[in-house]
């Protein structure tokens, strides 16, 4: 099962309690989710979204088996959404404001045997979506669609791929006589297109799968929208973490912490991103590359949270 990223420095930067409204943008299998909401019991509440309905699903199994076990009181509710509409779901929720707000970004490692292409370990269709809806792009179609130059262009841009051209040309020679349909098939293009390179750590896929993924989730401008949402979001002296794991989204959430904090009287609770320690990379290589940024908002003139 999915284990929760920086949980411990998630707890410490949130500091939820008794009461509150917690918000999880990114609920995945609701490892987050059920500490916080030890915290915020009795009478908290949790909101929790996610764009993915199977992460949907066994959040709401697995939180409404803590909330029996432990007989927690706190009101739930997890439903399908896009963080980046938040400002909208949370109107049409009751108007208030969270008082803790947690995204963690990305895929969970539960999405990666989901069978929606996130594994360049695994024969699968070429999907990467989230949320798996019809009509809507696919990896596969940019694979396959996609011009030449801007193919090396996502994969240099959303991936860092120091040889994006030469993927994006081995690419384009592939489909012309067959389209790429699969996970497998595209790792087996990227294997000779990089054959004889050095790449001592990193998978040679990796760069590839990261673009692709960024780019049909629309994850950088579903990030860009809820970071400007805050204030519609987070109530007075609420707390903001957001969790990442690339360096494109760790700057969006920098810059825009700091404008927070010198536009808006906010106050970072990071100065620098928290990382994890070596020992939870080493119980959970997953986590090495994420980064924790928190942040306060400035509190009501009148000192409370609303
Ligand atoms: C790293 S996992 C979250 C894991 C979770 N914190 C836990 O402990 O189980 C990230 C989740 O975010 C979801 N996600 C990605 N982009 C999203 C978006 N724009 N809106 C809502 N959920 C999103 C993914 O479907 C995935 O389930």
């Amino acid at each position: 099962m999915h284990q929760p990223v920086l949980l411990h420095e998630v707890m410490e930067v949130l500091q939820p309690r008794q009461g509150m409204f917690y918000i999880d943008g990114t609920i995945g299998s609701g490892g987050h989710a059920s500490s916080i909401i030890e915290q915020i019991a009795p009478k908290g509440t949790l909101l929790g979204i996610d764009r993915d309905p199977s992460s949907v699903s066994s959040a709401k199994e697995y939180i409404s088996h803590v909330v029996a076990e432990q007989e927690l009181d706190v009101a739930v509710t997890i439903r399908e959404g896009n963080f980046g509409g938040l400002a909208q779901i949370i109107s049409e929720y009751g108007e208030r404001k969270a008082d803790v707000l947690l995204i963690d970004l990305g895929f969970s490692s539960d999405q990666l045997i989901s069978g929606k292409g996130f594994s360049f370990r695994k024969d699968e269709p070429l999907i990467m979506r989230y949320d798996g809806d019809a009509g809507k792009e696919t990896a596969a179609q940019v694979v396959n669609g996609y011009p030449e130059a801007k193919l090396a262009e996502v994969l240099k841009e959303y991936g860092g791929e120091r040889s994006a051209r030469r993927i994006a040309r081995s690419i384009v020679r592939t489909r012309r006589k067959n389209r790429i349909r699969t996970t497998g098939e595209l790792v087996e293009v990227i294997n000779e297109a990089l054959s004889g390179m050095y790449r001592p750590k990193l998978h040679p896929a990796t760069r590839t799968f990261q673009a692709l993924r960024i780019l049909v989730n629309r994850e950088l401008e579903n990030l860009e929208q809820l970071l400007n949402d805050i204030p519609n979001i987070v109530a007075p002296g609420g707390r903001v973490a957001i969790i990442s794991f690339h360096s494109l989204e760790d700057r969006l959430v920098k810059q825009r912490f700091k404008a927070l904090a010198s536009t808006a009287g906010a106050v970072l609770l990071t100065k620098k991103p928290i990382t994890p320690s070596e020992g939870e990379v080493k119980r959970n290589p997953r986590s090495r590359s994420a980064k924790l940024r928190a942040i306060t908002l400035k509190p009501s003139a009148k000192g409370g949270k609303t």
